[in-house]
């Protein structure tokens, strides 16, 4: 399905970026994962026989390293940008958490969204075939959750910057997407379960105890062939929720299980 394709999927040393990896590099993609922890893309890039590059997204110049670098190693420019890489940031009531945190999950979280769009842009227009899939959450719908703010906030700007780069690309052949892919069972989820109560506020807390204790997390395996499809579509301006997924997407789904 992704054959001759070069891929960058960000934080895709565990979790699930390491799963959306596995799944693209199986179906044919060349794929390059990109973290800060250079032992966990070691071991990626290893099982995929793919390129480990160690970058901090929240540093353009790490960004545009991680596209050049990619380039480089396959000979020829990123065609699929997953920007995955996030943190939970600061964790509790608005009153009392940290502005610092709170600035630096921003910048994680949505400036290096954006950088990874901005520099990855320039190698997928002249080919006029591009897709990039922006990682994004529920938590930045509704009323956000609570004690989360710098995550719900955060999250909410992916989806934005979803719908307005894709309104800009449109016909240009490079398709702009968010998916959001529910619970799922991975760091990110132990480090909210583990913050304490009177940090992650009780009705946070049990909502995420809640998630473990009901078994609703899901499997990044099963999550990445959901990554998979949007990616093989021709969709663009989406925010695809895993646990709404369209039909014609479901067919297409199969293909990666
Ligand atoms: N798990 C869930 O239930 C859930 C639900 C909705 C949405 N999501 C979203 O899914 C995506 C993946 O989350 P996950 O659950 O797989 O989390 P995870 O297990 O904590 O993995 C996060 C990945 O991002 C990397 N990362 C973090 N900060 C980075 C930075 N500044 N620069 C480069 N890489 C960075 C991490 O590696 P290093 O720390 O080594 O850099 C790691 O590889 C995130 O966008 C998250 O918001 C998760």
């Amino acid at each position: 399905m992704f054959e001759g394709r070069v891929a960058l999927v960000t934080g895709g040393g565990r979790g699930i970026g390491k799963a959306i990896a596995q799944v693209l590099a199986k179906h044919g993609a060349k794929v390059a994962v990109s973290a800060r922890s250079t032992n966990e893309i070691n071991r990626v890039a290893d099982d995929i026989g793919g390129l480990a590059i160690t970058a901090d997204v929240s540093n353009y110049g790490d960004v545009q390293r991680m596209i050049d670098e990619t380039r480089k190693h396959f000979g020829q420019p990123v065609d699929i940008l997953v920007n995955n890489a996030a943190i939970v940031g600061p964790v509790n009531s608005v009153n009392f958490l940290d502005i610092a945190e709170w600035v630096k999950a921003l910048q994680v979280n949505v400036n290096g969204v954006m950088y990874g769009i901005y520099a990855a842009l320039p190698g997928m227009v002249p080919s006029e075939w591009g897709r990039i899939l922006n990682i994004t959450s529920g938590a930045g719908r509704g009323t956000g959750i609570p004690h989360l703010n710098a995550y719900s906030v955060s999250k909410a700007a992916v989806d934005m910057i979803t719908r307005n780069a894709a309104v800009d690309l449109d016909g240009s052949g490079v398709t702009i997407n968010a998916y959001s892919p529910g619970t799922v069972d991975t760091e990110m989820q132990t480090e909210i379960r583990e913050t304490p109560i009177e940090q992650a506020g009780g009705e946070t807390a049990a909502m995420f105890q809640n998630f473990y204790e009901s078994g609703n997390l899901a499997d990044p395996r099963l999550v990445a062939t959901y990554a998979a499809a949007i990616i093989a579509s021709d969709r663009n301006g989406e925010i695809i929720d895993r646990r709404s997924f369209p039909a014609d997407l479901e067919k297409l789904r199969q293909h990666f299980t």
